[in-house]
């Protein structure tokens, strides 16, 4: 661990949509850190493992470069960034390996509230703005469609109102910004969630062991927020009927009941979320004493 070369570095975003949801990942995979004192790094005290806080764009780069063996960002990003590289030298500047569970986002166009644009084919000719130019170029170009795209940084909404374009082409969560800037929603060219990236070069040995402990602690980590654990009585005679209940599980373990022949205790570990609905059902084909216990971790 002493070997400076050895340490694994992740980039995750610095501040914005996916930062806390992503130091928490890594956190729930064990890691301690401590934050060096321009809050860029933050170093692993029990792994070899350290974190860099860039901007989200910066991200694809950083990985695709080598500097950083792993990266966390939005899929928007990571495509975005991956054509543009792809137009600069085509081969595949990163590995995607791993989508997860947060940062759900949308890719949309979006219209002034009031113009006649309605869809994708009114934008023949027009003018687009937007920050994911070779999407927005790529998705044209698939649809036959010759348009404008009008770069922008960020501030995307208020290009129509400049003046500076017909439609855009931005991310959308809530939906809030589009309503804030009248703009009505469109047609969706890219769903969005953050995913996890990979150097493209192979990893060194001396890496290869912690980096693969850490991608399955993510998987761990991904099973255990859906995973519960449920406990049930049942009737001995309803057993395959409340099998065939249980969302997501493997063979349950079946257990006796002291002094009960009709009974046994169910125990199960279900991978998707247990819903009230769910419960109903089991209880309605004979179970009792339901019992559902969130997974602290999981190990497959
Ligand atoms: C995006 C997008 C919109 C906003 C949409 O920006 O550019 O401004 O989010 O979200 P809403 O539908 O919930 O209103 P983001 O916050 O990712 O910042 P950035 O453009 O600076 O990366
Ligand atoms: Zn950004």
């Amino acid at each position: 661990m002493s070997d400076k070369t050895a340490r694994i570095k992740v980039a995750i975003q610095k501040s914005g949509r996916l930062t806390e949801q992503s130091l928490d990942l890594l956190q729930r995979c064990g890691l301690k850190y401590t934050k060096g004192p321009d809050q860029l790094i933050a170093f692993g005290e029990n792994m070899p493992v350290d974190v860099l806080l860039v901007r989200d764009d910066d991200i694809p780069g950083l990985v695709r470069d080598d500097v950083c063996d792993l990266g966390i960002a939005g899929l928007n990003i990571v495509e975005e960034k991956r054509l543009h590289f792809l137009e600069q030298e085509p081969v595949e500047p990163f590995r995607i390996i791993r989508a997860l569970d947060y940062g759900q986002c949308r890719l949309a166009f979006a219209y002034p509230d009031g113009s006649p644009l309605r869809t994708v084919a009114d934008l023949a000719g027009r003018r687009i703005a937007t920050s994911y130019p070779s999407i927005v170029r790529d998705y044209l170009r698939r649809q036959n469609l010759s348009a404008t795209v009008v770069e922008f940084s960020g501030a995307v909404e208020i290009a129509p109102s400049l003046g500076r374009a017909d439609a855009i082409c931005d991310l959308v969560s809530t939906g809030a910004t589009l309503v804030a800037n009248k703009l009505r929603e469109g047609e969706t060219i890219l769903e969005s969630r953050a995913v996890i990236l990979q150097t493209p070069v192979e990893v060194p040995p001396e890496k290869a062991d912690w980096i693969n402990r850490l991608l399955q602690r993510v998987e761990g980590v991904m099973q255990v927020r859906e995973s519960k654990y449920i406990m049930m009585h049942a009737p001995k005679a309803a057993l395959a009927k409340i099998a065939a209940l249980l969302p997501g599980s493997e063979a349950p373990t079946v257990l006796p009941l002291d002094g009960r022949d009709d009974l046994v205790a169910v125990h199960v570990v279900c991978r998707e979320n247990v819903f009230w609905e769910t419960l109903e059902s089991l209880k309605a084909a004979g179970a009792t004493s339901l019992l559902v216990l969130p997974v602290e971790k999981m190990l497959a």
